[in-house]
Formats: structure tokens, sequence, C-alpha cells
């Protein structure tokens, strides 16, 4: 086995029932076939299939690094069978994330959302996996900067020698397709300059320092709806995170989601909603469809597999993980969001309640625009 592992999570929305709330459970079963076939043909060491409202998550472990066209058609498949199956049941927005017939070796581009990350495995590798829905790839921005930059939620950055040296944040201007390498804490104020425009600028990667301790941190940050160049379905985004031991601990991870922050995306991609951090069972979108949902899970990668609460010796695929925002200490938190979101929705359809008018997944404004265009006068 080569030391180093890949972790990659592809996710894509192909279809719910009633609405944009919740994959079949046999689209699910679907992606779990094709992906116990990676395992036995040697494609994927090991896999986890879950969802976040109606995204399905595909958790991936193997050594073939990022970009693989192996392990990307096999999520293309898994993808493809499942989509197959909602097309059948006639749901909700069957096929929604794919844009294209075929797949041509990576999987960027074609609708699906990806990150992926490759490190040396640590003597212990704790792993947390983020899945969001109804939102998008900007709405990691705000906690990723306060776990890596922010000395209040990270005491880490204090009194952990390497997590003191600080981490180097790569950009991505998401709507010019460029990117930016940049370290904190030196241009931590130019870093949040940037990141505070979360209609342009999104977080890929944190990386450690430290080159043995390497990627840190990983988003998801396909524009689904700019690859598409129209709407067809929100970017909700990914996002993988290494804890402990020269990164930040598990705690200081999820402390940032205390703050049920507004992020953009929910009802038709057009609205801000206050973030519901919840479990896997409690994401089903169930209010004005939101609020935007935020799941955490948790597993050790072991030996180049994931190993969460199941016995070390179960099949590949069959895990359970630590499903962290499932506890009562996040009641609190989830009833302010859902009091922050009516609010919101108290402005009905102005702003600051549906987004910026270059953001809006649905308008009418051109044709209505153009309707009063001989009507429209100069003001004396
Ligand atoms: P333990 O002492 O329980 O291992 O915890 C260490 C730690 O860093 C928790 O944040
Ligand atoms: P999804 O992006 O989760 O499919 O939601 C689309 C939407 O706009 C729901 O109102
Ligand atoms: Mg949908
Ligand atoms: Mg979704």
């Amino acid at each position: 086995m080569s030391d180093r592992v890949t972790v990659s999570v592809i996710k894509a929305d192909v279809g719910s029932v009633a609405g944009h709330t919740c994959p079949h459970p046999n689209m699910m079963r679907a992606c779990y076939e094709v992906l116990k076939n990676g395992v036995a043909d040697g494609t994927i060491n090991d896999f986890y299939v879950t969802r976040v409202g109606d995204d399905i998550n595909l958790f991936m472990i193997h050594e073939r690094g990022e970009n693989n066209s192996g392990v990307h058609g096999l999520a293309w498949d898994a993808f493809m069978d499942a989509t197959k199956l909602a097309k059948k049941m006639k749901l909700y927005a069957a096929g929604q994330d794919i844009l294209t017939d075929a797949f041509s070796g990576n999987i960027k581009g074609a609708g699906p959302g990806t990150a992926e990350m490759e490190f040396v495995e640590r003597g212990a590798e704790p792993l947390l996996f983020f899945m969001a829905d109804k939102t998008e790839p900007s709405a990691y921005s705000l906690p990723l900067t306060r776990i890596f930059m922010d000395p209040f939620t990270t005491t880490g950055l204090v009194i952990d020698p390497r997590a003191h040296e600080g981490y180097i944040f790569e950009i991505h201007d998401v709507v010019n397709s460029k990117k930016v390498i940049m370290a904190s804490p030196e241009e931590g104020y130019d870093i949040l300059s940037l990141l505070g425009d979360t209609t342009r600028y999104a977080i890929k990667r944190v990386m450690s320092k430290n080159e043995k301790l390497g990627v840190g941190a990983v988003v998801s940050t396909d524009k689904l709806n700019l690859t598409a160049g129209k709407y067809v379905g929100k970017d909700d985004p990914v996002m993988i995170v290494r804890a402990q031991s020269g990164f930040p601990a598990v705690g200081e991870v999820l402390q940032p989601f205390m703050f049920p922050m507004l992020v953009p995306g929910w009802m038709r991609g057009s609205h801000y909603g206050a973030l519901y951090p919840c479990s896997v069972a409690d994401s089903d979108p169930s209010y004005f469809d939101g609020p935007p949902r935020m799941v955490s899970l948790g597993m050790q990668v072991s030996n180049g597999k994931f190993q969460g609460l199941e016995d070390p010796d179960s099949p590949p695929g069959e895990h359970r993980p630590i499903d962290y925002f499932a506890g009562s200490v996040w009641n609190n938190v989830r009833q302010k969001a859902v009091e922050m979101s009516i609010y919101m929705r108290g402005h009905g359809p102005f702003m600051p309640a549906i987004l910026a008018p270059e953001e809006m997944e649905y308008t009418t404004r051109p044709a209505v625009l153009e309707k009063l265009t001989k009507r429209f006068e100069d003001i004396e």
C-alpha cells in the first residue's frame, strides 16, 4: 500500500421525492452497489454513501490521487444509475446536476461537485466531512477563516506549536476562474478583504505551513450555475477537514457553526437564509425549501480505509460515522436559525431577503424592463 491516500467526495443532486427534498433510498442503494463494485475491482479501497437534503454524497478513499478518471468514472456511473431510477420513478428534477450525456474522464464541469485531498496518513487521522444543501461554496469561507485564522475560535493557533505557524489559503475567484495563494496570519486582513465578497471569492484549500502535514481542508467550489451558463441547480457544497495534531481540534472545527450565519441559496437559489446545523435525518428541507442545512460527519482514516463506529471487519461501505450536529447542544442554534430565517422571510421579495440582481437564479427583470422601455421617461 502506498503511504499516500486520497479522499474524494463527489456529490450531485440527481432527483428527489416531492420537490428538492430527499433522494429515493433506491437511488442511494444504486450508488452503493456501483461503489461496492469499485472496491471489488480495486478502483477504490472503501466508501460511504450518504446525503444532505436532495444531494447524494459519495465519500471514497483510494490511492489514485486527485482527478483520477477511474474514481471519477465510478462516481459518474453511480449518478447515472441513480438518475435512471429517478427518471423511472418520475421524481422531481431527475438528473438535475448532470450537464452532459457522456463522461470524458473527469467529472469537473460535468455537473457534480468534487472535493479531494491527498495526504500521508498520520498515526491517527480524524476526518470531518461537511455537506450543505441550499447554499453555495462561499458558505464555508466564514467558518474556515474562523477555524484556521481566528485565535478566539481556535486556541490551538496560540498554544499548539504547529498550528501556531499559521496556514496557507488557496482562494478562488469563482467568476473569473482564477486562484491566488495567501498566507495567514501575515496576510490575514487581505484574505478577509477578498473573502468578505461572498459573491465572487471562496476558499478552495487550506494547507499547513508544515510540509509534512500538507492539506488541512478542501471545499468543492464548482459553481454549477456558472458551469451550465444558466440555472440548473445550486452548487450545494461539500468540505473535508483534517483535525488534531497540527490541525485545529475537532471541537475547534465545529465551533463556528454555533453561529447561524446568513448564507445565499435557499428557495429557487435566490434567497438568504440562516444556516441550520443538523443530522442527516433532519436534513430534509421543511420550511421555504430550507433553511439551508449543514451536516457534519466524522470518521477516522485507518490504513487507507474509513473507520467509524462499526466493527473494524465490517464490509467496505458499511460505516457509521459520528453525526456531530445530531446532538442536543445544537438545538439552540437550530432554533435561532429558524427564527432568523422567518425574520428574513418577513422581507418577502425585497432585498436583503433576495440576492443581488446578478446572483438571482430566477429573474423576470429583463422581460419587465423590455416591456417598459417605451414608458420610462427622464425625471425633470
Ligand atoms: P484528549 O485529552 O481527550 O485527547 O483531548 C485533547 C484535545 O485536544 C481535545 O481538544
Ligand atoms: P437544490 O439546489 O437543493 O436542488 O434546490 C433548488 C432550489 O432552488 C430549491 O428551492
Ligand atoms: Mg434539487
Ligand atoms: Mg440540494
